[in-house]
C-alpha cells in the first residue's frame, strides 16, 4: 500500500502517472481473476473481497457478482477463441453457482436474499433483507449474456441453461421475482435503508426491458405479455423519483426503515443505476439530462466535503457514495471516496460522449490505486491512501467496465 508518491509527483511536475489506464486495466483483470479462483471457495462463487476480517467480505453478494460478470459478457465476443472460451467458462461457473443458490431456503424467503456463504450455503446471520436489486441485476447480466449468445448462434445453450420453456432456468425465476416483488420495499444497495429505491427500480426496469427483448426473440408469448404489462407501472414509479424543485433524482422514496440521516437526497446510486440502464434507456441512462444534473450536484457536494478534493488542480475529483456517509470500510469513523463511485463517474461521462472528462475520472482512480494495481474499496478523504476491504472485486470490475467505455 505504498502508492502515494505519484500524487506528489503529479502536483509538482504535472507529469504523467506511474502507470497508464491501460496498464491498470491489465492489473484489474488479473486481480479480478485471482478473486474468482480463490482456493477456499466453491467454483462460481464471487467473493466481494478476500478480506475475512475487519471487514469480513468473504461472501458471495448477488449484486457484486452480477455487476462483475458484466465484464465477461463484454469480453465474450472476441477474435481470440481462447478469450471467448475463458469468458464463457467463467460465466457458466457463476451460472451454476446461482442456479444452486436460487434453490436454497434462506432468511428472506425469496430470491431477494443479498448474499450467500462461499461454500454455497445460505447465510443466516442478521443482515439487511431483502435486497431486491440482486435478482434484477442477475437477470440483466444473464439476459445480456443470452442475447450475446444468440448473436453468436448459440441458441441451444440459452434454451438449455439460461431461459427454459419449463420456467425452471435462472432467468425465468429472476424475471418472475421482479414481476411479483417490485412493488415491495426493500433494502438499498448500501444495505442501510429500506424503501423504494431508484437503483433497485432501474435494475428491475432494465430486467423487464431485456426480458421483453429475449422472450420476443425466443417466441415466449405468455412471458412477453406479462413483462410488457408490468412495465408501464414501474416506468411511472421511476418517474416519481425526479425532484423538479431541486433538479435531482431522489435515491429513495417512501422510506420504511433504516438510517434516517441521509437528508441531502444525493447518492451515487443514481449514477450506478444509469450505468445499469445503459445508453439505450434515454430516460434513465447516461444520456439523460436528469441523470447529468444529479451527477453535477453530487460532484459539487463531494468537492466541498473531502479535503482531498479541495487543493487539487486535477480536473476530476474523488467521488463517494453519498455526502452523509460515515462507513469507513470497517467501522463508522467517517465516509470516504470509493473506487466504484469514482469509476462510475468515468463511465458516465464517457458514455455520455465526454470522453476527456471521463478519462480524467479514470485517471483519478488509477492515481489512488497501488503502484502494482491493487484496489481496495475506498481511499482516504484526507490523503487518498487506500483503505476498506482490500482487493474489492467490484472495484476491479467497475474499473474495467469504465475502461471499456472510455477507450
Ligand atoms: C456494511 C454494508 O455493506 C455497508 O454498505 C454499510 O454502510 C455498513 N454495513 C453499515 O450498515
Ligand atoms: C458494501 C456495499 O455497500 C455493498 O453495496 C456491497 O454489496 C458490499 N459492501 C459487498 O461489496
Amino acid at each position: 500500500m505504498k502508492m502515494f508518491l505519484s500524487i506528489l509527483i503529479f502536483s509538482f511536475t504535472t507529469q504523467g502517472f506511474a502507470k497508464t489506464p491501460q496498464q491498470q486495466a491489465d492489473y484489474a483483470l488479473n486481480y479480478l481473476l485471482e478473486n474468482l479462483s480463490h482456493p477456499q471457495v466453491l467454483a462460481g462463487a464471487v467473493i466481494a473481497s478476500p478480506s475475512q476480517k475487519n471487514p469480513n467480505y468473504f461472501y458471495h453478494w448477488v449484486r457484486d457478482a452480477a455487476l462483475t460478470m458484466k465484464v465477461f459478457v463484454k469480453l465474450l465476443p472476441s477474435k481470440s477463441r481462447v478469450q471467448t472460451n475463458e469468458a464463457q467458462r467463467i460465466l457458466t461457473q457463476w451460472l451454476e453457482f446461482e442456479k444452486h443458490t436460487q434453490t436454497l431456503n434462506n432468511p428472506t424467503g425469496h430470491l431477494g436474499e443479498p448474499r450467500f456463504n462461499v461454500d454455497g450455503t445460505a447465510d443466516f446471520s442478521p443482515w439487511g433483507r431483502p435486497q431486491n436489486d440482486g435478482p434484477a441485476l442477475r437477470a440483466v447480466t444473464m439476459i445480456s449474456w443470452a442475447l450475446t449468445l444468440l448473436k453468436m448462434d448459440q441458441i441451444d445453450f440459452v434454451l438449455n441453461n439460461l431461459y427454459c420453456q419449463s420456467g425452471d432456468c435462472p432467468i425465468n425465476k429472476d424475471l418472475q421475482h421482479v414481476i411479483e416483488h417490485w412493488k415491495e420495499p426493500s433494502v438499498d444497495l448500501w444495505e442501510e435503508v429500506k424503501g423504494d429505491h431508484f437503483f433497485t427500480r432501474v435494475a428491475q426496469y432494465k430486467a423487464l426491458q431485456l426480458g421483453i427483448e429475449l422472450t420476443q426473440r425466443l417466441g415466449d408469448v405468455a412471458m412477453y405479455g406479462r413483462l410488457s404489462q408490468t412495465k408501464p407501472s414501474l416506468q411511472s414509479a421511476l418517474q416519481s423519483h425526479w425532484d423538479a424543485s431541486r433538479g435531482l433524482i431522489r435515491p429513495t422514496l417512501h422510506q420504511v426503515d433504516g438510517w434516517t440521516h441521509k437528508t441531502s437526497n444525493l447518492d451515487v446510486a443514481v449514477i450506478l443505476a444509469a450505468l445499469v440502464a445503459g445508453v439505450e434507456e434515454k430516460a434513465w441512462g447516461p444520456l439523460s439530462n436528469q441523470v447529468l444534473a444529479t451527477a453535477e450536484k453530487l460532484s459539487g457536494a463531494f468537492l466541498n466535503l473531502y479535503p482531498l478534493n479541495k487543493n487539487t488542480t486535477f480536473p476530476a475529483i474523488a467521488i463517494g457514495r453519498y455526502p452523509e456517509d460515515v462507513y469507513d470500510g470497517n467501522g463508522f469513523s467517517g465516509g470516504h471516496p470509493w473506487f466504484i463511485a469514482t469509476n462510475a463517474f468515468a463511465e458516465l461521462y464517457c458514455l455520455h460522449g465526454e470522453k476527456n472528462l471521463g478519462r480524467e475520472y479514470l485517471k483519478r482512480s488509477v492515481l489512488h490505486s497501488a503502484n502494482d494495481g491493487h484496489m481496495s474499496e475506498q481511499f482516504a478523504s484526507t490523503n487518498g491512501y487506500m483503505h476498506g476491504a482490500r482487493d474489492l472485486t467490484w472495484s476491479y470490475a467497475s474499473y474495467l467496465t469504465a475502461y471499456f467505455a472510455c477507450y
